[in-house]
């Protein structure tokens, strides 16, 4: 009998079935087989938010939440953010491999040229209200490009893909920085094509007045490694979003549009913004020990922000780069005055039982926050900042769903809990 199957009895019929197991799962379509009665529909997997269901095969990001380990096509977070560039990375995720010198020139030209929007794409941008959240406005206008791009629609077009792809990369901080400088009330900057991929995202939300603004190096630096950090995640909320979105074979500007619209939940991309407020709200170290036994005992339901991740259960390996490029920052900067306050946290949460028994570790978004503040940026700008390198996984995934043969339209079935059949009821014969 071959050891690879899980075999089942079904106590309502005492019948026994033998299901494949492959890659460490069984596919719950071989459950239908499983009946009570010719007529029966068959027996379906129940699992609400997707906790034990693999919706894919992917070979762009392995995660293992154990043991505090990200990989980006086979390479460790840790060395990509030290030695590689972002564009290099997002090479990497689209195609596989790591671009050889010549095939990263030609991608960075590419998307060097390919930043600016339509003009009316500005004027659809001045049509938002002054206090418009800039993730509100980024994600309409990245849906609003599916109009700008009609040929967007051949998704079996390999040339058709790659071409949306790199104007998706290309005009995301565009777009970004144009729905910051609307919501501060300022005229948009062109993008400039001799800056690098961050520098000319930092002069579009920075410039005023003069185009000798100079983006500081480390600052550059540490924005390009954060971007790295954010490029990919696998199969998280806003990334499943893209996928079943773009099962339907819509355009890859309106599936990716669905992306940001997930990020903007405050589970997913705003984290970090509820880590600075945290920070805020506790002021002072002196206020922690408090702090840390009101989130013990669950008084007023609060959480360490920016603490537990559902995969990771030991430290997140890209908040240890995080807190390496904050000290970076604030160097140039200043210390952001939270910094303190953070540390300590951390250091206290990392010896107390209730947080080491429940495995509950620094995340992504616990340093993220000071960096960005310390930066310049308003915490509505946070997501926002997510969402810019987020744009190469979504399309990197996007892609391997539309290449996939295994895949369909995202179609889950449900547990239907309404009422049984029943005869229209007239108007007047209702109580
Ligand atoms: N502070 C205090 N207690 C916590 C925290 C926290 N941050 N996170 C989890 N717990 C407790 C929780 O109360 C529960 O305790 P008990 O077993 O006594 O009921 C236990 O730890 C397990 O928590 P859970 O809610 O079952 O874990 P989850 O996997 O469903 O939630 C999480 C993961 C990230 C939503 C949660 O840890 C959380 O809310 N953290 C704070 C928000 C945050 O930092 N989010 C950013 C996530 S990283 C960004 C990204 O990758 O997209």
């Amino acid at each position: 009998m071959p050891t690879d199957t899980l075999t089942i009895t079904d106590n309502r019929t005492g019948k026994t079935y033998e299901i494949p197991i492959e890659n460490g799962c069984i596919r719950t379509h071989a459950l239908r087989q499983i009946k009570v009665s010719n007529d029966d529909f068959g027996l379906m997997g129940y699992d609400p938010a997707f906790l034990n269901t693999a919706n894919c095969k992917s070979a762009i990001t392995f995660i293992d939440g154990d043991k505090g380990i990200l990989e980006y096509r086979g390479y460790p977070i840790e060395q990509l953010a030290e030695q590689s560039s972002f564009l290099e990375v997002a090479y990497l995720l689209l195609n596989g491999e790591l671009p050889s010198p010549k095939q990263l020139e030609e991608f960075q030209f590419l998307v060097t040229h390919h930043t600016y929007v339509h003009e009316n794409v500005k004027t659809f941008m001045d049509g938002f209200r002054y206090d418009a959240h800039p993730m509100s406005m980024l994600a309409s206008t990245v849906a609003a490009l599916s109009g700008f791009y009609p040929d967007a629609k051949h998704t079996k077009d390999e040339q058709s893909r790659r071409i949306q792809i790199t104007r998706l990369i290309a005009k995301m901080p565009t777009i970004a920085a144009f729905s910051f400088r609307h919501s501060m009330g300022q005229p948009y900057i062109y993008p400039d094509n001799e800056l690098s991929y961050v520098a000319n995202f930092l002069a579009m939300i920075k410039r005023i007045g003069t185009s000798t603004y100079k983006v500081h190096p480390t600052l550059e630096r540490a924005l390009d490694v954060l971007f790295i950090l954010h490029a990919d995640h696998e199969q998280n909320c806003s990334t499943t979003s893209v996928r079943t979105v773009g099962s339907s074979e819509v355009d890859p500007y309106s599936a990716v549009a669905s992306g940001v619209a997930a990020l903007y939940g405050p589970l997913h991309g705003g984290a970090n913004e509820a880590v600075l407020r945290m920070l805020r709200g506790i002021g002072h170290v002196s206020k922690i020990p408090e702090f840390i036994k009101q989130v013990k005992s669950g008084e007023g339901e609060k959480k360490l922000m920016g603490f537990g991740h559902r995969v990771y259960k030991s430290y997140d390996p890209r908040a240890k780069v995080i807190k390496r490029v904050a000290h970076e920052v604030f160097d140039v900067t200043g210390k952001n005055p939270l910094l303190e306050i953070a540390l300590e946290l951390e250091k206290i949460a990392l010896q107390d039982e209730y947080f080491v028994k429940r495995k509950l570790y620094p995340n992504v978004d616990f340093y993220s926050g000071l960096i960005y503040e310390a930066m310049g940026f308003p915490v509505e700008m946070f997501p926002v900042l997510f969402a810019i390198p987020r744009t190469v996984g979504w399309c990197a995934q996007w892609e391997e769903m539309v290449k996939d043969p295994e895949q369909k339209i995202a179609r889950p079935r449900q547990v239907f809990t309404g009422s049984t059949r029943r005869d229209y009821v007239a108007m007047d014969k209702r109580k």
